[in-house]
């Protein structure tokens, strides 16, 4: 595995945490909170990548699960699971997953759409899950760490809630091109690496694949896959 570039620290030189592209195009879906994405819960499945309605695309994402989940049966957190599209495949490929979101509406498709799976969904902050001592092989986030107001804080907590072995999972990117909104690969491969735990990181390039978005992108989109990984 080749490590990616080191990039910018995370770590701010003032006592405000760093935040991430704090203004852009996603600006409200950072700052409005569960509120916004409650209203946006209806025709949140409606873009390709969101619902996996196209078996083209729902197949790219499966594929790609499947090589950055451990294998089944494997305990999973889905944290900011939203309408569940992620935590469906992992739970057909034979996972046990626990999905936490705080907008209700989220959680309801999301219960809906993983019924008669090994699954459960909790209403909940992504930043402090509200999983009690259970530990997981996986910590799933896809498309929500960059909307967390303390990422050290946050990334060390989702590290504490692995079991021995275990991994994160977090798929970001920056959206848009002449303001991106988002996190870089390299800003947060350094927040990782400044926590001192040790994980050995594999980061994967997932713009030039236009199967998983249903079309063509040139923005910056990842995965980074973290942990004390054996085989890394
Ligand atoms: C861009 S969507 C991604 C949904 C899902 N991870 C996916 O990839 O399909 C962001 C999701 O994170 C949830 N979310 C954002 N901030 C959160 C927080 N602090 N705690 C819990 N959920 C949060 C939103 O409600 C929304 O469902």
């Amino acid at each position: 595995m080749t490590p990616p570039p080191e990039g910018r620290s995370c770590r701010s030189p003032e006592p405000v945490r760093p935040r991430w592209s704090p203004t852009g195009p996603l600006a409200d879906a950072r700052s409005g909170g569960a509120a916004y994405w409650e209203a946006a819960a209806a025709t949140f499945d409606d873009a390709p990548d969101h619902g996996l309605r196209d078996p083209a695309v729902r197949a790219a994402w499966a594929a790609r699960l499947r090589g950055w989940l451990p294998a089944p049966p494997a305990g999973l957190l889905d944290l900011g699971c939203g309408t569940g599209s992620l935590a469906l495949l992992a739970a057909e490929a034979g996972h046990r997953v626990l999905g936490v979101d705080h907008a209700p509406a989220m959680i309801a498709r999301a219960r809906a759409k993983l019924a008669g799976h090994d699954a459960r969904f909790l209403p909940g902050d992504a930043a402090l899950p509200p999983v009690g001592e259970e530990r997981f092989d996986t910590v799933l986030v896809r498309h929500v760490l960059w909307a967390l107001p303390d990422p050290p804080a946050v990334l060390r907590h989702w590290a504490g809630l692995l079991a021995p072995g275990g991994r994160l999972v977090l798929i970001e990117g920056r959206w848009g091109e002449a303001d991106p909104t988002g996190v870089a690969a390299t800003e947060l491969l350094a927040c990782i690496r400044e926590l001192g735990l040790g994980f050995r990181v594999h980061v994967e390039d997932l713009s030039g694949d236009p199967a998983l978005w249903g079309r063509e992108v040139s923005d910056e989109r990842y995965a980074l896959i973290a942990g004390l990984l054996g085989a890394a």
